[in-house]
């Protein structure tokens, strides 16, 4: 079970403290997202900010890329400290390049899928990546409702992974908080991306324990050993 805080709800105005908190906070991986105004109708941060981060903070970075031309800034993260790379399966044609790209940087290669967009397109791939980023909002801002009906998709994408003996992780990304993370845990899920939920608590170390122990109960592996 991964847990991972989502930048983007980090107060900008204090970069270098945010980053201590989440290396100091018990979390798996960091999440960025970056946002082009293109392929989502928002703007984040680039390579640079991302580069500002990196000292402050040892965790995976799992670089989130909502951009419509993903590989021109593929070289700027890599420099900038990136451990992964998502790109979204909605680029259609340009994927498998995208992923075999990602993978030439020696980087881990990660594939999102946003709601509306049916889970047999990320079938072609699923043999070809480190993680599968499910979207339980649609892409573009923080502290959004999570989307139920993104449920079943994950259950599907689980099934998948048994059936072909794949071992790519399963993340959930939007409206993650303590209720949704245990429905998505139960599912399949066992990456975490928390933006809001875990950034706007006093305490991060508490919340990521708190997220970590609910997910870590609704394991449905756990649940197999159980019975
Ligand atoms: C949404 C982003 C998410 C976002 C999640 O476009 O991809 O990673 O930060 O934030 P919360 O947890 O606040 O929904
Ligand atoms: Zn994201």
């Amino acid at each position: 079970m991964i847990i991972a805080p989502s930048f983007l709800a980090s107060d900008f105005s204090r970069v270098a403290h945010e980053a201590k908190r989440v290396d100091r906070s018990g979390a798996d991986w960091l999440h960025l997202d970056i946002m082009d105004g293109n392929f989502v109708p928002n703007i984040s941060f680039g390579p640079a900010f991302v580069k500002s981060v990196r000292p402050h903070c040892k965790k995976f970075f799992d670089v989130h890329l909502m951009c419509e031309k993903p590989d021109i800034l593929f070289e700027a993260f890599v420099q900038a400290g990136a451990d992964q790379m998502i790109v979204h399966v909605e680029l259609g044609d340009q994927v498998a390049q995208l992923l075999w790209k990602i993978k030439s940087f020696g980087k881990k290669a990660g594939l999102a899928i946003n709601p509306p967009t049916t889970i047999s397109n990320v079938l072609p791939y699923l043999d070809k990546i480190d993680s599968l980023l499910v979207m339980t909002v649609n892409p573009g801002f923080g502290g959004q409702e999570f989307i139920y009906e993104t449920l079943p998709k994950i259950q599907q994408a689980a099934a998948w992974r048994t059936e072909r003996k794949l071992n790519f992780h399963i993340g959930v990304d939007g409206g993650v908080n303590f209720e949704t993370c245990a429905e998505c845990a139960r599912v399949g899920a066992n990456v975490f991306v928390s933006g809001t939920t875990i950034f706007h608590q006093r305490s991060m170390k508490a919340a990521v324990r708190k997220m970590r122990k609910i997910v870590n109960a609704h394991d449905p592996a756990l649940a197999d050993l159980a019975v």
